[in-house]
């Protein structure tokens, strides 16, 4: 039996495995303290004085690679420079430095942890990235608040939010119509995923969404069977 893994972090993954949807009701999908709002404000009240004092960024979920891939296949797609680009979830803010380094000038990101956009605020504000616009905010109940955008990014977020112990399956449905809200027509939803197999997120994202491709990631094998450890996926918005 080998366990091979291409130096990525599956850090907070729940390893929950293929068939486990399929066997289980949508509730006895794991929840965990990762689902919680309580565990990312700790967490990211830790991290930003841990960047107030060493000036580390702290966790890069699912590793560097989880952000190249996707700016690799925003180069091959040609999102614009000026697309509207928002990171649901963006915690440290470190993809939206990865973003803003690559070129992009219309940069959003929401969090609902206050110490996480403190933090992102913080973190770019240290790379002298002044222009891109980090907000609290629930995009779960953002409400038409947000609007427009070209391409969203989602690294981990909507695993936490199907990690949530309490309203898990309106959690997911809530995340749905959300990004069905503000995305544009034709826009793109780039989502890499730890909790959810390939098959689970095409399910999930079918109606008003075109699978468009999958990135590859790191595979690993384990008991005979391969697999890889995230799945990376794109979407487009359709009507
Ligand atoms: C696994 S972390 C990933 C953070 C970041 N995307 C990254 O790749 O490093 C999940 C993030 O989602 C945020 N989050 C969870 N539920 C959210 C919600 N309903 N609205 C906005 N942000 C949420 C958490 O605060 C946390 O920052």
């Amino acid at each position: 039996t080998s366990m091979e893994d291409a130096g990525e972090s599956t850090r907070g993954c729940e390893n929950i495995s293929d068939s486990e949807e399929d066997r289980c009701s949508e509730n006895d999908f794991g929840t965990s303290k990762l689902g919680t709002k309580e565990f990312w404000d700790d967490a990211y009240q830790k991290e930003l004085e841990t960047f107030n004092d060493i000036g580390d960024v702290g966790e890069i979920w699912f590793g560097e690679e989880s952000m190249s891939r996707v700016l690799r296949w925003m180069d091959k797609a040609k999102i614009p420079e000026n697309a509207a680009i928002l990171d649901i979830g963006t915690g440290n803010g470190a993809f939206l430095v990865e973003l803003a380094k690559h070129g992009y000038k219309n940069l959003t990101g929401i969090d609902y942890s206050p110490a996480s956009v403190e933090l992102a605020r913080s973190v770019l504000q240290a790379e002298g990235l002044t222009d891109v616009t980090v907000k609290e905010m629930d995009f779960l109940s953002c409400q038409k608040e947000l609007k427009g955008f070209d391409v969203c990014i989602d690294k981990g977020t909507f695993d936490a939010i199907s990690l949530n112990p309490v309203n898990t399956n309106e959690g997911k449905r809530q995340y749905v119509q959300a990004l069905k809200d503000v995305l544009k027509d034709n826009g793109f939803f780039a989502i890499t995923s730890c909790n959810w197999t390939k098959e689970q997120l095409l399910d999930r994202f079918s109606e008003g969404f075109e699978f468009v491709q999958e990135l590859s990631t790191p595979t690993f094998q384990f008991g005979g069977k391969t697999g890889n450890s995230v799945a990376a996926l794109i979407f487009k918005r359709v009507h």
